[in-house]
């Protein structure tokens, strides 16, 4: 796409955004260093987006990619038991202590912080080699409940179409869905379809843009788009393309924010429906919420801004073609360039 009006996207400045979030938290954010995994996908995404990883130092990356490998939940010592397995969001309650049952509340992976730690190490070119796949993978699976949604850990949480978004992408990355039933979750998302064609997080809940993403690129996932009918995909199209405002709203009647040029951006692009968006007042409302002083881009225009709608900006930018930034892949949220590192490995664990 020809960018049709005079703004560009800042991009040293992006770089350097990104970069500071990945040294250290600033206190504004303290209250998210428990789930510091997502703070820095977004920040490695979103350098990968800009064209940027070389930005980072290869002892930045290999630093990084350890702190990851750290955060790894391993099976209890005593039983091998598998359910507790994953990633932690960061090191705060990452005790070196021998595991055992009672501890899980403080040592237990969670579905979204392993689905953001595995993108991160691809858009790293890390080879995934120290993860105990089948560990995850029975993580995973100990987290699918009756109703055929995941819960996030097994330490008590809520389980709604977030989760088996996440579970959907970690089987997904390593290849791998003894862990996931796939009819279950299926089911669970032609559940979840709204009168209005919306998918919401759960049966009979609101439709939101986040989670028809969620769902959407589960079914596409697993290879199960054939499940929704005709009138079920033209009407998703529809409450899709009605979230246009000038950007997207998540929602009837709620403000539009920038986070939705990608969440529902990408369930249009997934529905090969993008194209009837209108580019042109999207990209203007991005731009609108822009920094392109300090960097970052904030959810609405003069207000604070925040890794992930810095991330989820550009990737929603990136979606409709902007000039200077790499192309994303959708159904996962990486960018293509990190899906075709993922299709090699695919690659070399089919040959080993
Ligand atoms: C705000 O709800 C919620 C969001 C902006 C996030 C929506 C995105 C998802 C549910 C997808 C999450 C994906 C993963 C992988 C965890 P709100 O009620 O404050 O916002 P609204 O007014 O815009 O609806
Ligand atoms: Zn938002």
């Amino acid at each position: 796409m020809n960018n049709e009006e005079n703004k560009d996207i800042a991009h040293r400045q992006h770089v350097k955004y990104f970069m500071r979030f990945l040294n250290i938290l600033p206190p504004s954010l303290s209250s998210h260093d428990t789930t510091r995994v997502t703070i820095a996908y977004f920040s490695v995404a979103g350098l990968d987006v800009l064209g940027s990883i070389s930005s980072m130092s290869l002892e930045l990356r290999s630093r990084i990619i350890d702190w990851l490998y750290r955060l790894q939940v391993h099976p209890y010592k005593e039983t091998g038991n598998m359910s507790i397995c994953g990633f932690q969001g960061s090191s705060t309650i990452n005790m070196d202590l021998e595991v055992t049952d009672s501890m899980c509340h403080y040592r237990c992976g969670h579905l979204a912080m392993t689905y953001t730690g595995l993108c991160i190490l691809l858009a790293l070119g890390d080879d995934l080699s120290r993860l105990n796949r089948k560990a995850i993978v029975e993580g995973v699976k100990a987290l699918q409940t009756v109703e055929g949604n995941f819960a996030a850990t097994l330490s008590g949480c809520e389980s709604d179409m977030r989760f088996v978004y996440c579970a959907a992408c970690i089987s997904y990355i390593l290849n791998d869905w003894s862990g996931f039933d796939i009819e279950k979750a299926t089911d669970y998302i032609l559940r979840s379809i709204n009168y209005d064609y919306g998918i919401a997080q759960c049966p009979e809940l609101e439709s939101h843009g986040g989670t028809t993403f969620c769902a959407l690129a589960t079914l596409a996932l697993t290879d199960q788009m054939h499940r929704l009918s005709e009138q079920q995909v033209e009407g998703l199209k529809r409450w899709l393309l009605f979230r246009q405002i000038d950007g997207f709203q998540g929602r009837p009647n709620k403000p539009v924010d920038t986070c939705y040029s990608f969440w529902v951006g990408a369930s249009l692009k997934i529905l090969d429906a993008l194209q009837y968006s209108n580019y042109g007042s999207n990209r203007r409302y991005v731009y609108e919420t822009q920094d392109s002083v300090v960097g970052g881009f904030s959810k609405w225009p003069d207000t604070c801004t925040d890794p992930m709608h810095t991330y989820l900006g550009l990737a929603g930018l990136s979606l409709i073609g902007e000039n200077g930034l790499l192309e994303i892949e959708p159904t996962l949220n990486i960018t293509k360039r990190a899906h075709t590192h993922l299709k090699s490995l695919h690659q070399q664990w089919a040959e080993s």
